[in-house]
């Protein structure tokens, strides 16, 4: 079988991962910060221990900036539900997925607040920049803007929207669930108020993990309150952070196998992993594009402004035909949608959708070979 729907989720999971969850049911086995007890203890230590691994990848200011989640989606809910106040405005991008444009329309919907789309243009940072710029009103309370497209593999220019919103002093949400792993992200140099991370992608953690990451979660409401094994007396929910946004049982092993997920990017070296993905998803790209019934919908992608994902059709082809056929090879992509209407409606993709190919570190140029094999016998 070749899986090549890592955009989705990446799989294999690496040995070290693996073994990083099978060990922490063996012997993080207790609820961490619930009881005094030893094994409780070593469980809390671990989950610490990933804390501090996530601030170091991430270049957080502190431990307690980091909250773990369920995954991306739910970051997301909690930094808009948590600070947007009725009559607010936010400004998106054109490119984001339905973990951001779901809230924001339920939020609409019920007149709470009003968004404006921003262009996220491909190759063009500066048009990009102006965009959001052009969008924002005296209303405005947040930007939301995607790091790369699930769809296309677009980059937004994240710093430098950020550095404009600070002029307007106003905090910013990046959704790294595509980039967090390939593309480096340092929260304080690139001045993000609020990242949201996907565990489960190219950090390469188990389904069920993802990450929050703010030094101003004094900013946000919560949207769950519960038991947080702190100050039990009170019925107050507590304000401090992480516990703030971490009530109920944490997913343990999850997060132990995520911290392992992270130190085997490390390790690897991200730059090498994007290089190696770029590699497959360009030789991929033009060997496509000779094939004269084959419909891309980007131009090559270049380092600088891409992140390794590709979407094609084939003529007179929907994207789950073509899907059907692949998988009947045992190839697995994802087709449709892919939650993100919004990128679809831009090269016109919304009927048939698209076939997107996004491959892992684990991927290699013979496995893209049977997939442009089988992609030149359909054509
Ligand atoms: N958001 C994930 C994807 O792009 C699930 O497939």
């Amino acid at each position: 079988m070749i899986y090549l729907d890592n955009s989705a989720t990446s799989f294999p999971k690496p040995i070290c991962v693996t073994n990083a969850v099978s060990r922490a049911m063996k012997i993080y086995g207790a609820n961490p910060g619930r009881s005094g007890h030893t094994m409780s203890k070593k469980s809390g230590l671990e989950i610490e221990r990933a804390r501090q691994v996530v601030t170091g990848f991430f270049g957080a200011y502190d431990t307690k900036n980091i909250a773990f989640t369920l995954n991306c989606t739910q970051a997301i809910n909690m930094v808009i539900k948590g600070i947007l106040k009725p009559g607010d405005h936010v400004v998106v991008s054109n490119l984001e997925h339905n973990a951001v444009m779901r809230p924001i329309r339920k939020l609409e919907k019920i007149n709470y607040i009003n968004f404006t789309v921003a262009n996220i243009y491909p190759e063009d940072f500066d048009k990009t920049v102006d965009s959001f710029r052009n969008s924002i009103n005296s209303k405005t309370r947040l930007i939301i803007c995607t790091h790369a497209s699930n769809v296309l593999g677009f980059r937004a220019p994240i710093e430098r929207i950020a550095a404009m919103a600070k002029i307007y002093e106003i905090p910013i949400l990046v959704d790294a669930a595509q980039s967090a792993g390939l593309l480096p992200i340092d929260i304080k140099n690139m001045d993000i108020d609020f990242l949201c991370v996907a565990g489960h992608k190219a950090l390469y953690g188990p389904m069920g993990t993802g990450i929050l990451i703010t030094n101003e979660g004094d900013k946000l409401d919560t949207i769950i309150e519960g038991g947080t094994g702190t100050n039990s007396l009170t019925f107050c929910h507590p304000k401090e952070m992480p516990q703030k946004f971490e009530s109920g049982t944490p997913n343990m092993s999850g997060i132990s196998g995520l911290k392992a997920g992270i130190e085997f990017v490390q390790k690897t070296g991200i730059k090498n992993i994007f290089n190696h993905e770029l590699s497959l998803i360009s030789y991929l790209y033009d060997n496509l594009k000779n094939m004269k019934n084959v419909e891309l919908y980007t131009p090559r992608p270049n380092k600088d402004f891409f992140v390794p994902v590709l979407s094609f059709n084939i003529k007179n082809y929907t994207s789950d035909e073509i899907g059907k056929i692949l998988n009947s090879n045992n190839i697995e992509v994802r087709t449709g949608l892919h939650c993100a209407p919004t990128a679809h409606k831009i090269i016109n993709t919304l009927e048939r959708g698209t076939v997107r190919v996004s491959p892992s570190v684990f991927n290699n140029k013979q496995e893209i070979n049977k997939l442009i094999n089988i992609v030149s016998k359909i054509n």
